[in-house]
């Protein structure tokens, strides 16, 4: 990084924005929810370029920040590591340096965290992590628009987070401290979140073993995969270890009459989640999904426009 360049602002994990900033893009994406439904123009972004780098899979990622990117008029580019020389091995700083001189903010689907921040601390551009092993915090976003659509504030509510300690769980725990709720965590043994991200977050966050107490009166369900993206082969070792951990109608009938239930998808039915409970004519997981795109939205403008 060149000592005059101003640092950017990036997105490595929740962390990173303020409450007050993070209450902003919420308040933004639902705004740009409804200028789009009402079929306003929004090009906050004219001529201006995203570049997306994916070391792993995406359905929802990939297509809601493309399809973000026209709305706002600008562009995405898709590059994954079979087509570009990322996969040939040419180093991820470099490639931050090379990039961040062509386009205007960087997201990065990756392993290892600290890959993503070594990108980040190379890029003069902004970078948002669309998904690490131990963060998700794009997730976040849409999940806390969704709430806040139908429930209002999301402060001093209690969410459940039953299975895997992973990076939506992390991401959960940062968006327990930085949106003020409390937040239970049941997971097998073995499976909690890792201890650095949950110290911080001890007032807000508890572990429970037990799903079905867990759920007593809980505002919000959530559940994720018990084997992510790159634990495949693990993926019958943890079916055993999650047995008892799967979100169905009886553990909804322990949460509080109208408690909402989420998943980032994709999702198992018969595993993590009983097909009834992610099925149900009224689930909202669907919002939830196409809340990513107007979410991002007001993340890129906010990176981009005012960050
Ligand atoms: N929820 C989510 O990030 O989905 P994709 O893996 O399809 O992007
Ligand atoms: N925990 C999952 C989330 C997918 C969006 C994974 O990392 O594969």
């Amino acid at each position: 990084m060149n000592a005059a360049q101003p640092q950017p602002r990036h997105l490595r994990s929740l962390l990173d924005l303020t409450p007050e900033e993070l209450h902003g893009i919420i308040r933004r994406g639902i705004a740009l929810k409804a200028m789009l439904r009402r079929g306003e123009p929004h090009e906050s972004l004219k001529n201006r370029t995203l570049g997306m780098v994916f070391e792993k899979s995406s359905t929802r990622t990939r297509v809601s920040f493309e399809a973000g990117m026209t709305h706002l008029g600008g562009k995405a580019i898709f590059l994954s590591p079979r087509d570009t020389q990322l996969g040939r091995g040419e180093p991820i700083e470099d490639t931050a340096r090379v990039l961040s001189r062509m386009v205007d903010c960087i997201m990065v689907r990756t392993y290892e965290q600290a890959k993503l921040e070594r990108f980040a601390a190379h890029s003069r551009v902004p970078v948002i992590n669309a998904l690490t092993d131990r963060f998700h915090p794009l997730q976040l976003l849409a999940d806390i628009q969704t709430w806040f659509e139908h429930r209002g504030d999301i402060a001093g509510r209690t969410v459940l987070w039953v299975g895997d300690g992973n990076n939506m769980c992390h991401s959960y725990i940062n968006a327990a401290r930085q949106f003020d709720f409390r937040l239970r965590i049941c997971c097998p043994r073995g499976f909690d979140p890792d201890k650095d991200v949950l110290e911080p977050a001890r007032d807000r966050c508890e572990i429970m073993r037990d799903p079905l107490a867990a759920a007593e009166g809980a505002d919000l369900v959530v559940t994720d995969v018990w084997a992510s993206m790159g634990q495949e082969e693990e993926q019958a070792k943890r079916r055993q270890a999650f047995a008892g951990f799967q979100v169905n109608d009886e553990l909804m009938a322990r949460a509080a009459g109208d408690a909402l239930f989420m998943h980032c998808l994709p999702a198992h039915r018969g595993e993590e989640v009983s097909a009834s409970v992610i099925d149900r004519e009224d689930s909202l997981v669907w919002e939830e999904a196409e809340n990513r795109m107007h979410s991002q939205k007001a993340l890129l403008e906010f990176l981009l426009c005012n960050g």
